[in-house]
C-alpha cells in the first residue's frame, strides 16, 4: 500500500460558513497501480489530492480529522493539537485559532514525505512553469535538488582521458554515416562508457545526429565535449570536498526527517529546528552547486543539461535538445504537460498525483498523454492517482476507480467491473452521460440538478435530491459502505438497508 486514506475530513472556514469539502473520505492507492478518482466538478477531487500532500491553503482550509498514511508514515501526526475551533453565536461561522508553531513543524514533516516520493502534476501546466527560465534550467533545478550528490559524483568519476575513449570515438564516427538510430545510440553509449560518463553518450548521440554538421565538425564537437568534462587535480580535490560536505548534509537531514515521520516520536522543537535548518541549506543546493567556482561549474552544467535531455526523452519528446533549450511560451500545452511529468518524475516518486492532467488539452494530445501515463506505469512502476471528471479517460488507464460525490466516496471498483456493473445511482448517471463504444445507439442522459453547496450539504445520502431511487431512509442517515463483490464497494441503501433485496 502506497497511500492509505481513512475518514478524511477537510473543511474551509469561509465568511459564509463552513464548507465541508471532504466528509469522511477513505481510499487506498496500491503499489504500482493507477487509481482513477472521478466525479463532477466541485465534488472534492482536488481537495483530496491537496489534502494528501497537506497543501490545503490554511487559512481558510483545514484538515479536521482522519488519517493519511504514505508508505507507513502518518502525515496527520499531531493534527488535533494544531488548532482550536469556536462557533460564532447566531451565525454559521466558526473561528479557528491556529498554532502556527505546530503547523510549521508539520510542514517540515511533509517536506520529508515529499522528498520520500510524492509528486504532483496540475491541470494548468503553464502556470506551474516560470516563463523567464529555459526548460533545461527549470528541470536542472529539480534534478540538482533531488540528485545533487549523484550528479557531482558522476562528474568526478568521468575519465575523458581513458585510453579507450579514442577508439570508441573513431568507432562512433565510422558508423555515423550509415547507422540507424539504434546502432548510433549503442555506439554513442559505448563512447560514454569509455569516458565513464553516461551523459556524454547522450550528448554524442545528438551531435552525431545533427544533419547540419559535417564529419570533421562532429569530430571537433566530440573533442570539445570531452574537454568540457575534464577536471584537473585541483578541481577534482575541490569538487570531492564539496561532495563530502553535501553528502553529510543530506545524510543528517534524512536521519532527522525519518525520525520526524515516525508516528511514535514527537519530534520536539529542537529536532524540528535542526531539521528545518538542514532542509533550508539543502533547498539552496542547486544554487550552491551552480555557484561552485570557475570552470568546475561547467562540467556540472553540462551533466545536468544532458540529464534533462534524457528526462525529456523519457516522456517521449522527439526533439529533446531543442525543447530543453527553449522557453515555456515556445511550447504547446501538450509539450509543457510532458515537461511537467518529466519534472515530477525527476525525484523518482512512488506516487504521482495527477489532477486533471489532460483536461486543458486537445483530444489527440490527450490520447498521447494518456499513452505516456500508461507507459510510465509499466516502465517505472509509479503508482498514480489520476483525477478527472471524464470517465472515458479513467477507462483508458486506470486499474481501479473511486467515484466521489459531494465530498464522499460513493463507489470503489476495479475498472471493468465498474463499467459492466455500476451500482451507485450516481455512477450509473455518470456512465449514462458518456458515449459508449459497445452501444452507439444509446441516448445520452445527463444527471438532473447539480452538485450541492457544501456549506449546507443534504442530509443523509448527499445524492438524495438528485437520485431517481431515493427512499425515505436516504434523507435520514448516511448509507454505510458495503462490499458487493470482489473489491467492489458501494455506499447506497439500495444494496444495504431495510428495503434492500435479500
Ligand atoms: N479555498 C477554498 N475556499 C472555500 N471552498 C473551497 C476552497 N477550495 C475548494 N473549496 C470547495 O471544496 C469543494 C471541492 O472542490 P474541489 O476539490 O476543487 O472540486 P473538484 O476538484 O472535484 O472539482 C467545492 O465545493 C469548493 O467550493
Ligand atoms: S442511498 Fe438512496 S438517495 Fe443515496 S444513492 Fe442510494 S438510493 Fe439514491
Ligand atoms: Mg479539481
Amino acid at each position: 500500500m502506497v497511500l492509505r486514506v481513512r475518514d478524511l475530513r477537510t473543511y474551509f472556514f469561509t465568511y459564509d460558513g463552513v464548507v465541508k469539502a471532504l466528509d469522511g473520505v477513505s481510499f487506498d492507492v496500491r503499489k504500482g497501480e493507477v487509481l482513477g478518482l472521478v466525479g463532477e466538478t466541485g465534488c472534492g477531487k482536488s481537495v483530496t489530492a491537496l489534502s494528501a500532500l497537506r497543501l490545503i491553503a490554511d487559512p481558510p482550509g483545514r484538515i479536521m480529522s482522519g488519517s493519511i498514511r504514505f508508505r507507513g508514515a502518518n502525515l496527520l501526526f499531531g493534527l488535533e493539537r494544531e488548532a482550536r475551533f469556536r462557533p460564532v453565536k447566531k451565525s454559521n461561522r466558526v473561528t479557528v485559532k491556529r498554532k502556527f508553531r505546530l503547523i510549521s513543524r508539520a510542514q517540515e514533516r511533509m517536506s520529508a514525505v515529499r522528498g520520500r516520493g510524492i509528486s504532483m502534476i496540475f491541470q494548468e501546466p503553464t502556470s506551474a512553469m516560470n516563463p523567464i527560465f529555459s526548460i533545461a534550467d527549470q528541470l536542472s533545478e529539480a534534478l540538482l535538488l533531488h540528485r545533487g550528490p549523484e550528479i557531482v559524483e558522476e562528474v568526478l568519476q568521468a575519465r575523458p582521458d581513458d585510453p579507450a575513449v579514442g577508439p570508441a570515438m573513431e568507432a562512433l564516427l565510422a558508423v555515423a554515416r550509415e547507422a540507424d538510430r539504434a546502432q548510433l545510440r549503442a555506439a554513442a553509449e559505448r563512447f560514454g562508457e569509455a569516458a565513464h560518463l553516461t551523459s556524454l553518450g547522450t550528448q554524442a548521440f545528438y551531435i552525431l545526429r545533427d544533419p547540419l554538421m559535417d564529419l570533421d565538425t562532429k569530430r571537433a564537437e566530440l573533442a570539445k565535449a570531452l574537454r568540457r568534462v575534464h577536471l584537473n587535480a585541483l578541481q577534482r580535490r575541490y569538487l570531492s570536498s564539496e561532495l563530502h560536505r553535501i553528502r553529510l548534509l543530506v545524510e543528517l537531514r534524512n536521519v532527522f526527517l525519518r525520525e520526524m515521520t515516525e508516528e511514535k516520536v514527537d519530534p520536539g522543537p529542537l529536532r524540528a529546528i535542526r531539521a528545518r535548518r538542514l532542509s533550508l541549506r539543502l533547498s539552496v543546493l542547486p544554487f550552491a552547486l551552480w555557484g561552485i567556482r570557475g570552470h568546475v561549474r561547467k562540467p556540472l552544467k553540462e551533466e545536468t543539461f544532458w540529464r534533462t535531455v534524457r528526462l525529456l526523452e523519457g516522456v517521449s519528446i522527439a526533439n529533446p535538445v531543442q525543447v530543453a533549450r527553449g522557453y515555456p511560451h515556445e511550447l504547446s500545452g501538450g509539450m509543457i504537460q510532458r515537461v511537467m511529468i518529466a519534472m515530477a518524475l525527476s525525484s523518482d516518486p512512488s506516487l504521482l498525483l495527477a489532477d486533471e492532467p489532460t483536461t486543458a488539452l486537445d483530444v489527440t494530445i490527450q490520447a498521447q498523454i494518456l499513452d505516456l501515463m500508461r507507459d510510465l506505469k509499466t516502465r517505472i512502476g509509479t503508482a498514480i492517482l489520476l483525477i478527472t471528471h471524464d470517465l472515458g479517460v479513467i477507462a483508458e488507464v486506470s486499474d481501479r476507480v473511486c467515484v466521489m460525490y459531494a465530498g464522499n466516496v460513493v463507489e470503489v471498483a476495479p475498472v471493468r467491473d465498474l463499467y459492466r456493473r455500476p451500482l451507485h445511482p450516481y455512477t450509473q448517471g455518470l456512465l449514462n452521460s458518456i458515449p459508449r463504444m459497445d452501444d452507439p445507439t444509446k441516448t445520452l442522459e445527463s444527471i438532473p440538478g447539480s452538485v450541492p453547496n457544501l456549506i449546507y450539504p443534504p442530509s443523509g445520502c448527499r445524492f438524495h435530491p438528485r437520485c431517481p431511487h431515493a427512499m425515505p431512509v436516504c434523507k435520514e442517515s448516511r448509507p454505510p459502505m458495503t462490499t458487493e463483490g470482489e473489491g467492489h464497494t458501494v455506499a447506497c441503501y439500495l444494496y444495504h438497508g431495510p428495503l434492500a433485496p435479500a
